[in-house]
């Protein structure tokens, strides 16, 4: 698991923001207490000593220690006791001035030891889904709702390759890996599934707690386009994150305008990513004589050396879904 940097230096922030709220909370209940109920403020004075007197007691030494720790711990536990009575007397919890940490395994460090715990494994994968600039389609596109019924036809290999190449993604999703490499190249008409499948694999790669980057080649091209030519737009995502982000899946290849800019940053993105065996998704509604037609040889050659294709076949699900009413 590596998440994404700037996701991980946030939510690690914000953890620790939570940390210091709840232990403030609890202080300024304490205070509260301290001002209402005089005894407790004389209990809790007595009871923040106990760690003084039981150093002192070891240091002592002597056969006696183990029973004058029995004997603080006596003390303490009395005073417990009355400090309890003391606030449902006056009409308190007796837990209202602990600590109340929004994750109780890990106190809002975020750590089980060193371990991360549950609570912020779950935060950064909500952060990873924002990160990924996948918006809304995460929500509604998954493994679980791919039907494979899209692509019953007269001829049954259409149905066959589809069961093979969701078998394939679905694998290679749940068994991502820190070194896993391979990349896929989606091929077909509109509406076949291509990005659904693709959504459905980022997703399972965020859970994993990769870093993902989803983006369609325009978006892509158009973030090196303003990097480039500063013509007051933003880019939306930090360019590093083309070569780096540890999933990137390039949406729709072939709807960007072509021009000698466009061509270098598409190859320069595609070949780094090569050599440093990082994993890509490219999805085209292009033919290979049309990708041919339109890159240039060194990304071609890139794209049949080093992408699985998975040609997609069938009818457009959205009209069979339009179709179905
Ligand atoms: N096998 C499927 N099961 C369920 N829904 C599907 C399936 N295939 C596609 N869809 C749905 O049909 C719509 C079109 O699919 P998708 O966007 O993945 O097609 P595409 O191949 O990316 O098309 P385009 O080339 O136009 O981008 C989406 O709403 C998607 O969720
Ligand atoms: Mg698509
Ligand atoms: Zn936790």
């Amino acid at each position: 698991m590596s998440y994404n940097k700037e996701d991980y230096v946030r939510i690690k922030t914000e953890f620790s923001q939570k940390y210091i709220r709840a232990r403030e909370r609890a202080q300024a209940r304490r205070n509260e207490l301290h001002a209402k109920i005089p005894e407790v403020w004389e209990i809790d004075r007595l009871l923040s000593k106990t760690g003084m007197e039981i150093m002192e007691a070891i240091t002592k030494g002597g056969v006696d220690t183990e029973s004058r720790i029995a004997a603080i711990r006596k003390r303490n536990e009395a005073l417990q006791a009355k400090r309890g009575e003391l606030l449902r007397a006056g009409g308190y919890p007796e837990t209202y001035s602990d600590v109340q940490y929004e994750c109780r395994r890990c106190g809002d460090t975020g750590y089980v030891d060193t371990v991360m715990c549950e609570c912020m494994k779950r935060a950064l994968v909500l952060a990873g889904y924002e990160s990924s600039g996948l918006g809304g389609l995460i929500r509604t596109q998954s493994f679980d709702n791919f039907s494979l019924e899209y692509y019953r036809s007269s001829d049954p290999r259409e149905y066959e390759a589809m069961q093979r190449y969701v078998t394939w993604l679905q694998q290679f999703a749940e068994r991502f890996e820190k070194d896993t490499y391979q990349n896929w190249l989606l091929v077909g008409a509109t509406g076949l599934g291509k990005t659904h499948l693709s959504t459905a694999v980022a997703k399972t790669v965020i859970e994993r707690g990769f870093d993902v980057l989803y983006v369609t080649a325009v978006g892509m091209l158009g973030d090196f386009e303003a990097k480039r030519f500063g013509n007051g737009v933003e880019a939306k995502h930090d360019l590093s994150r083309y070569a780096e982000a540890e999933l990137l899946i390039i949406d729709d290849l072939g709807t960007e305008m072509t021009n000698q800019f466009t061509l270098s940053c598409l190859y320069d993105v595609i070949n780094q990513r090569i050599n440093q065996r990082r994993c890509t998704v490219i999805n085209t509604n292009l033919s290979y004589k049309e990708l041919e037609a339109r890159y240039s040889e060194r990304i071609t050659s890139r794209l049949l050396g080093e992408y699985r294709p998975l040609i997609f076949k069938g009818t457009d699900v959205r009209r069979q879904k339009i179709k179905k009413g």
